[in-house]
């Protein structure tokens, strides 16, 4: 039976911060005897749900992993549908953002990215950056590992002119030249499909993030899935490497 959708949940505890790592696309097709592009297909129908979904439980900053940095290495064809989809998502779906009030920002590297991309992520940035209720930070050709490296150059560079010592760079600084030091480190990661490993995402800001893996596969990861996740983090105790409240008395 299908559950009936209420985001009306005082008992539960909302991350401000989600990250979800869209998982499983591939066996979803393979399952349906359907080709991958269907299950990415899929996986961009159901990214607009989650959107909805997070934005009406009162999550501030959703980011999604949509491409990594390691991506670019799956078969051409395969490439090119992913980018046909992450271009036909923004013009399909964006008037239903809208609706939501959903601000979309990019994290990655994308100044490296062919000019129609970039030119995809700007306008959909300008166009969405008055909306107010939750962000949807769109990790496309990111790396983790990538982005640690690009602050490190960042801060070196202000080393070598001069401007600091090495001994000036603290975590602070570090996070501070991350793609978007404004964002908050993610309070919860969501990986459907069973995997248990973070794969180069957001690698600097997830160093006390809580995780929930569902064996659920990215496209049918729906509001009972997420509703679940809730449920599992409310009776998380985060303790950011100190003692639980219960464990001070
Ligand atoms: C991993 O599943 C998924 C991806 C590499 C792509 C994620 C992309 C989408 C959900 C499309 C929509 C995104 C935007 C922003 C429009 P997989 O293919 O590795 O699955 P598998 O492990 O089952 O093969």
């Amino acid at each position: 039976m299908a559950s009936r959708k209420t985001y009306d949940r005082p008992d539960l505890k909302i991350p401000v911060s989600l990250g979800v790592i869209m998982d499983g696309n591939g066996r979803w097709a393979k399952k349906r005897l359907l080709p991958r592009s269907a299950g990415h297909r899929a996986g961009a129908e159901n990214l607009k749900e989650l959107c909805r979904n997070c934005g009406r439980y009162g999550v501030k900053y959703l980011t999604v992993y949509a491409f990594s940095t390691e991506n670019w290495t799956r078969p051409e064809d395969e490439v090119d549908q992913l980018m046909k989809l992450f271009v036909e998502f923004f013009r399909k779906y964006d008037p239903e953002l809208e609706e939501e009030g959903i601000r979309v920002r990019f994290t990655g590297d994308i100044d490296s990215l062919p000019e129609n991309l970039r030119k995809v992520c700007r306008e959909g940035e300008e166009r969405s950056a008055h909306r107010q209720k939750m962000q949807l930070i769109v990790a496309f050709n990111y790396g983790g590992r990538r982005e640690i490296v690009n602050a490190a150059r960042r801060i070196a560079e202000r080393c070598i002119s001069g401007e600091i010592a090495p001994e000036d760079i603290t975590e602070q600084m570090m996070s501070d030249n991350m793609y978007l030091p404004d964002v908050p480190d993610p309070d919860f990661i969501i990986r459907p499909s069973g995997e248990m490993r973070i794969s180069n995402f957001l690698l600097w800001e997830c160093a006390y993030s809580e995780f929930w893996v569902s064996e659920t596969l990215w496209p049918d990861f729906g509001y009972d899935e997420l509703t679940q996740a809730f449920e599992a983090y409310t009776k998380r105790d985060r303790r950011f490497g100190g003692l639980s409240a219960e464990d001070k008395k």
